[in-house]
């Protein structure tokens, strides 16, 4: 029997997302929805904007919308809610005893949160042991990056851990899906770049920083390295694409770089059913990656580099591409509760649908 979970924030962009990656995941099920009160006792099918390119699961669609509350919720939810909502309903969630896989940005920077990327740093997961939840109920939070830190932190570990890092440049071209829908307006956005998203590059700094570094028993000592982001919306419907400049500690060859991503598999043989092969594969083709050929690779959980190149102010320069809503949340944060399952720290319980729907 699979595990049965809810979705917080289900009718948004990633709430959606959450809804494709599940239908056929061999673990989990959906048994529990909830959005706003604008949602709240419709039909999720009624209630929701579907916008991706795959059916819309009759099942779900049937399903009702439930109060955003923890009462009659699963034990396991996944969040996407905006992070003043999230501030407010996780700590709610994890206190009643769920193990909340929250894709807000509202507690990534917590002392006792862990921040993870299963392949880059799972071993600060146990820091969530420390949460009063955790603590009083068993409940927990555990958070995502977000969405253009997700894909740098998986380019930068391997060159990180064989070759040390010192400074980071890194200028984005970000899709408007992640800015969930309906998002930037039109007007603003078609045959336009917008160079401001409020708040993104320093959350994309803190966060890279946070991701690379080191657990110290109780805490996470960010990676001493210097970093600065530039991010900018363009006008791509998803995947977001990065230009990076690093120095390194120790003096790097072309051919050991692509050798560190080529090796860079850590979880192999774990089995995690959202893992890819792959998680950064580097293509030699002189005008890749791009968004639109490139953003499905390894399902959405791939992330693509390329154009590994001299740089004439820091050492590298290469570009990489993401997908925002698989690999930069939803896909993210499946894989974190898979992860979670596989240490033993994610727990079944009955769930009763007909009270939940009551
Ligand atoms: N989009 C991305 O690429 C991406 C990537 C990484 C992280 N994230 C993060 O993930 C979160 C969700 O993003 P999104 O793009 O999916 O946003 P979105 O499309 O705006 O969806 C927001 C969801 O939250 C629900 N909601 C709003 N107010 C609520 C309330 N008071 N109580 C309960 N539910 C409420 C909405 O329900 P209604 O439909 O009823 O209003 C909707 O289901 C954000 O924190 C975002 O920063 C997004």
């Amino acid at each position: 029997m699979r595990q049965q979970v809810g979705i917080l924030g289900a009718t948004g962009m990633v709430g959606q997302r959450f809804i494709q990656l599940l239908e056929h995941h061999p673990w989990f099920e959906v048994a529990w929805l909830a959005a706003s009160d604008r949602s709240s006792g419709k039909k999720y099918g009624d209630a929701v904007k579907w916008k991706l390119d795959t059916a819309l699961p009759e099942r779900i669609a049937r399903m009702p919308i439930s109060p955003a509350a923890p009462e009659n919720a699963p034990k396991v939810i996944f969040a996407a809610l905006d992070a003043d909502i999230a501030r407010e309903l996780e700590p709610a969630f994890a206190a009643a005893g769920c193990a909340v896989i929250s894709n807000s940005s509202a507690f990534r920077m917590h002392e006792d949160v862990p921040l993870v990327i299963p392949e880059v740093n799972a071993d600060h997961l146990p820091i969530l042991e420390n949460q009063i939840w955790r603590k009083k109920s068993g409940g927990y939070i555990v958070t995502n990056p977000n969405c253009s830190a997700i894909g740098l932190v998986l380019a930068l570990k391997p060159l990180v851990e064989r070759f040390g890092v010192e400074s980071i440049f890194v200028s984005t071209m970000q899709a408007i899906s992640g800015a969930g829908h309906p998002g930037v307006a039109s007007m603003d956005i078609l045959g336009n770049v917008v160079p401001y998203i409020k708040n993104e590059e320093e959350k994309m700094e803190a966060e890279t920083l946070r991701l690379l570094g080191a657990r110290d028993g109780k805490i996470v000592r960010p990676l001493a390295a210097k970093m600065t982001a530039h991010c900018n919306r363009v006008a791509v419907e998803d995947g977001h694409t990065e230009s990076v400049s690093v120095k390194l500690t120790r003096p790097a060859a072309h051919e050991a770089i692509l050798k560190a991503w080529r090796e860079f598999t850590p979880l192999a043989g774990r089995d995690l059913p959202t893992a890819p092969a792959q998680p950064v594969e580097f293509t030699a083709v002189e005008d890749r990656p791009q968004p639109r050929l490139d953003k499905w690779r390894g399902s959405g959980m791939t992330v693509t580099v390329g154009r590994l190149r001299p740089c004439g102010l820091l050492d590298w320069k290469f570009t990489l591409l993401s997908h925002n809503t698989i690999r930069g949340a939803a896909g993210a944060a499946l894989l974190n509760s898979e992860l979670l399952v596989s240490l033993g720290k994610l727990e079944a319980r009955k769930f009763d649908p007909v009270a939940a729907s009551a």
